[in-house]
């Protein structure tokens, strides 16, 4: 059926049909393409320096389709940039777009000028060059734009991609670690094609933004991939601009769920079911048997099902996202280790102060994103207690940049496996409240804010988002600098 919708908040009409999408039973075609690792140099004081250019170009996802497309050092998507704790790196980041746009290194704790916010925004033709030292545990992150307002559309047309993270004990750990063969990235996003074009309207439902009618991965339609070892790992990300998927496998086998947003879980988890909302990850170990195939799919989320949830973001959609081909003979692989590591988070024991955020479409807290405005100030060193409730009922997430919290509860009760490690984005649907704990380890910089926001970008865009500075004890905040381009 097709009626007329009354979307929250911004008072428009919109069309959308309540028929449900499913694309299960896909003949699977085309072969996974992996994102290549970029390439990096290395400085004699030891920085790790990428390039990486944001360019206009072409992909064609269908045979005779060219779609316009961004992307990053190539037509569409980016390379997988990966670095070790303890390195310094540097990224040369050049815009040959038409448009300013910024990179944000979603996940990374690192200076707030370096963050690739609002407020690092870099100008048609320009270049920026941040820097850091990678002070974090072993994590599968990302990157993409986030110019205020534009976000959703320069995310939808291309520009998103992996940032590895290895360290001494990951390193050590007998886990799948060949990129591309046994541990494959697996970035998923919808999709809708209007003719050779994206279609980047909201006809299915307009309270969330943008859904596909189908998915892809790695920027591949209706992927497979050959395997040819007994367990493989997939560092799932969901790139979506608003989409929730449920994975798991069409025949419910159970994987090892090893890892979330920020790192290593404790140990291996097993399970049959993993939810992730716009701009989560999970890494999980699945075990393969010869010449079988197993089929990534998202079910429809029964189990998370309010109205809004199930009605407009597309919750009781199913699609075939991925199928793993098994060679005929396996290449045996060692048993996945008992434990994995500790995960670095604060326990909310140490907590100097409670803050609370309640999430609506027009606004965080009652107050929609203003560029000048600083929202709220922590302080360096210390631990804090966000709680955070959606108060319209409308999905949405949250995500804090900078740092990796700690779940401590899910409407009052233990969160499930896949909220228990280091985590910086958490799905809120209608009618939940999450409790967080935090730790805000600097540097401070009075006047430069990281961001806090719903990771569903039209959501962001339309002013779901505030910023927060981090100070020196007794400190205050300052004005927040004018984004200005780097040249
Ligand atoms: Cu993935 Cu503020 O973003
Ligand atoms: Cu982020
Ligand atoms: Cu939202």
């Amino acid at each position: 059926a097709v009626v007329l919708g009354l979307a929250l908040g911004g008072g428009a009409l919109w069309l959308y049909s309540d028929a449900k999408v499913s694309t299960a039973g896909t003949e699977f075609t085309r072969e996974l393409a992996v994102p290549p690792l970029a390439p990096s140099t290395v400085r004699s004081d030891g920085t790790r320096v990428f390039d990486l250019t944001m360019q206009a170009g072409h992909k064609e996802f269908r045979a005779g389709a060219k779609t316009p497309t961004w992307g990053f050092n190539g037509d569409h998507l980016g390379p997988t940039l990966r670095a070790k704790r303890g390195e310094k790196v540097q990224v040369l980041v050049s815009n040959t777009l038409d448009e300013a746009s910024t990179v944000h290194w979603h996940g990374m704790h690192l200076p707030a000028r370096m963050d690739g916010g609002p407020h690092q925004m870099v100008a048609p033709g320009a270049s920026w060059a941040p820097h850091w030292t990678v002070d974090q545990p072993a994590a599968t992150l990302w990157y993409h734009p986030h110019p205020h307002g534009r976000t959703e559309r320069h995310v939808q047309r291309g520009l998103a991609g992996m940032f590895l993270l290895d360290d001494e004990r990951s390193a050590k750990l007998p886990l799948p670690r060949r990129y591309g063969i046994d541990d494959l990235p697996v970035v998923v996003q919808d999709v809708t094609f209007d003719g050779v074009h994206f279609d980047h309207g909201r006809k299915l439902m307009a309270t969330s933004g943008f859904l596909g009618d189908r998915t892809m991965v790695n920027g591949t339609l209706a992927p497979y991939k050959v395997v040819k070892d007994e367990l493989v790992r997939l560092r799932l990300l969901n790139a979506s601009t608003a989409r929730v998927y449920d994975f798991g496998f069409t025949d419910d086998r159970r994987f090892s769920l090893i890892g979330t947003d920020g790192g290593l879980t404790e140990q291996p988890v097993a399970m049959d079911r993993v939810q992730l909302s716009p701009g989560e990850r999970a890494e999980i170990v699945v075990r393969m048997q010869p010449g079988e195939r197993a089929v990534l799919r998202s079910f429809p989320q029964k189990n998370y099902g309010d109205f809004w949830q199930t009605r407009f973001n597309g919750g009781d959609d199913t699609f075939d996202v991925l199928e793993l081909r098994a060679a005929d003979t396996l290449r045996p692989s060692p048993e996945l280790p008992a434990a994995l590591g500790q995960p670095e988070l604060p326990d909310g024991s140490d907590s100097v102060r409670s803050r609370f955020f309640g999430l609506q479409m027009s606004g965080i807290n009652g107050k929609a994103m203003a560029t000048d405005r600083i929202d709220e100030t922590v302080t360096r060193g210390t631990s804090e207690i966000w709680t955070v409730r959606n108060q319209d009922g409308v999905p949405h997430n949250f995500h804090v940049h900078d740092v990796q919290f700690r779940v401590l509860e899910v409407d009052g009760r233990e969160p499930p496996p896949e909220l228990r490690g280091a985590k910086d984005t958490v799905f809120v649907p209608g009618g939940r409240t999450v409790k967080l704990a935090l730790r805000f380890t600097g540097p401070a910089d009075p006047d430069t804010p990281y961001m806090y926001h719903c990771h569903l970008l039209y959501h962001e865009d339309g002013g779901m988002m505030g910023q927060f500075v981090v100070v020196e004890e007794g400190g205050q905040a300052g004005k927040v600098r004018t984004p200005h381009s780097h040249t």
